[in-house]
Formats: structure tokens, sequence, C-alpha cells
């Protein structure tokens, strides 16, 4: 049984997702399929994983009703500009089969791109929100700075901020910033991309209680009340990160995860300052 998290629309999302980056194209569809058999009842995708399609296929070929599995979608960074972005949405509704989409993101701010101007890009976020072709709109990789633009100049905040935090890197002024405008966190990279479960500290926990170390990981996520949505291509590993809701972490198991931070030095992703890649 997944938690879910209630965002600043009203609407709830499963904590607990399966995410897509690098899952290739022709095997889309089946490991995702892999994932709704497991229990996964959230996808988090993007125009440019470039396997839109297969989760599409994947959920219209597990006959789940379309109110029980929530999907995401992330505008990618060529399309910022309005025309672009709205016909790039077009394709991902008909690349995923669906004509409502539960969640779309802005996938990086590009502040060195588009003349800085990602305000209008969340303008045109929320033109796809007024036309109900979305039921919620967010952001990804937004630091605090930019965040109080778009609030700033629109007077909508997101739902979500998806931003890269792991125990390694845990982006607290990025989750702080999002907090203090009531937008959920969605942590990417939740495991470090593999690299967490390696730890001496975390195997030493995970020991303690019996677990795996990827539950460990994510559970601190979970506790820490983030949105999480880890990535595997094997289906024991995807069992394994849907397990984490039938135990818990002490505040001390939660202290020496907190205390593997590493600041600047623990991101894996580019900085989304600099980050420019169109
Ligand atoms: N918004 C953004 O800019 C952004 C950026 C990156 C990611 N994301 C999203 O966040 C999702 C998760 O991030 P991610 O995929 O980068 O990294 P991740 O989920 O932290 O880690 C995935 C890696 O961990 C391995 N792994 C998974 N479960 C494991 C387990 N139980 N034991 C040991 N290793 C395990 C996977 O290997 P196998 O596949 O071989 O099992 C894979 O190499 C993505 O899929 C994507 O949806 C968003």
């Amino acid at each position: 049984m997944t938690a879910t998290v209630t965002l600043n629309d009203g609407t709830t999302i499963p904590q607990l997702g399966f995410g897509t980056f690098q899952v290739p194209p022709e095997e889309t569809a089946a490991t995702v399929a892999t994932a709704l058999d497991v229990g996964y009842r959230h996808i988090d995708t993007a125009q440019g994983y470039h396997n839109e399609e297969g989760v599409g296929q994947a959920i219209a070929a597990s006959g789940l009703p379309r109110d029980e599995v929530y999907v995401t979608s992330k505008l990618t960074n060529s399309m910022h500009e309005r025309d672009d972005a709205l016909r790039s949405f077009d394709e991902t509704m008909a690349k995923l089969g669906l004509d409502r989409l539960d969640l779309f993101l802005i996938h990086w701010p590009l502040p060195t791109r588009y003349d800085g101007d990602f305000v209008s890009t969340w303008k045109v976020m929320l033109e796809l929100l007024e036309a109900g072709r979305v039921t919620s709109v967010g952001v990804s990789n937004f630091q605090p700075d930019h965040l109080e633009r778009i609030i700033d100049e629109t007077g909508v905040a997101p739902v979500v901020n998806q931003i890269e935090a792991h125990p390694f890197f845990r982006n607290e002024a990025a989750r702080a910033a999002s907090h203090e405008h009531a937008i959920a966190v969605e942590a990417w990279g939740p495991l470090a991309k593999g690299e967490a479960v390696k730890d001496s500290e975390i195997q030493a926990i995970a020991a303690d209680l019996g677990r795996e170390p990827s539950q460990v990981v994510l559970r601190w996520h979970v506790q820490r009340g983030d949105i999480i949505f880890p990535k595997s291509m094997h289906r024991e590993r995807m069992e394994q990160n849907f397990q984490i809701f039938d135990f818990g972490l002490s505040d001390e198991h939660m202290a020496r995860i907190d205390a593997l931070d590493r600041g600047e030095a623990g991101r894996q992703g580019p900085n989304p300052d600099t980050f420019d890649a169109v």
C-alpha cells in the first residue's frame, strides 16, 4: 500500500512511483508493464526520455482504469517557446494515448537560454491547465529564485518541484524554498543512481533492520515527506523498492543518513543555474 501526498491544488499523488529515465524506448512497454504488475500506480516520464509511447502502451495493456494510474511527463528543453510547447504537448498526449495528463512539468528552467524567460513558459503551462488538458502543472530543477520569479509574476505556484535529492545531496535550500510556497518536493535520483545502496552506513542500518539498503534509502525519503520514483530494469529490485511502507526508521537512523550529505559535492546531475542543453 503506497501513501499519497496532497498537492497544493487539492489533488493527490502516490508518494512512490516508477521512474523511466534511461529505460530504453524498445524496452519501455515491457518494463513499465512489470512495474504496474508489481503495484506501482505512478509513472514518471518526460519528452526527453523518448519513451512516452512505451509508457502509454503499458498503461493501455494493463487494463487499469485511467484514474488509477498517475502519469507525469515533462516539457523538453528545446520546446520552451509557446507554439513549440503546445505542439509538443499534443505529441506527448498522442504518444501516451491519453486525453488528460495528471502532471506536466517544465523539465529545466534554463536561465541562460530564451533570454532567461522561463516565466513565459510557465504561462504556457498555465494555459494547458486552464484548457483542462492537464490536471496539475509543476516544475523541475527550479532553484529558490526561479520559484520566486514565476510565483511573483503569475501568482500561481507549481504543485511540485522535481529536484535532485538523495543522502549525498540533500538539496535543502531548494527543498525549503519549495515548502515555503506549499510546493511538494519530488526527489529525483533517490538512490543516487544506485550509489547510495553501496554506502557502508546505509548497509549497516539495513543490516540492523533486516531490510535491503535500497529500502532504507527510499524509506528515508518517504519519512522526509518527499515523493520518489526509483527506476529499475529488474523486477526483483522493483519489488524491493515497492516494499517501504511496512517499516520505519528511527530518528537516530534518519540523523545518520542525513549526515551523509556532501553538499554541492554530492550533486550528481547538472547544476540548474548553468545547465543549458537544448
Ligand atoms: N527531472 C529531472 O531532471 C530528472 C533527472 C533524473 C531522473 N529523473 C526521474 O527520477 C527517476 C529516478 O532517478 P534515476 O533513474 O536517475 O536514479 P535512481 O532511481 O536513483 O537510480 C536508478 C539506478 O539504481 C539502480 N537500482 C534501482 N533499484 C535498485 C536496488 N533495489 N538495488 C540496487 N540498485 C538499484 C538501477 O539499476 P537497474 O535499472 O539496473 O536495476 C539504476 O542504475 C528517473 O527514472 C526519472 O523518472 C528526473
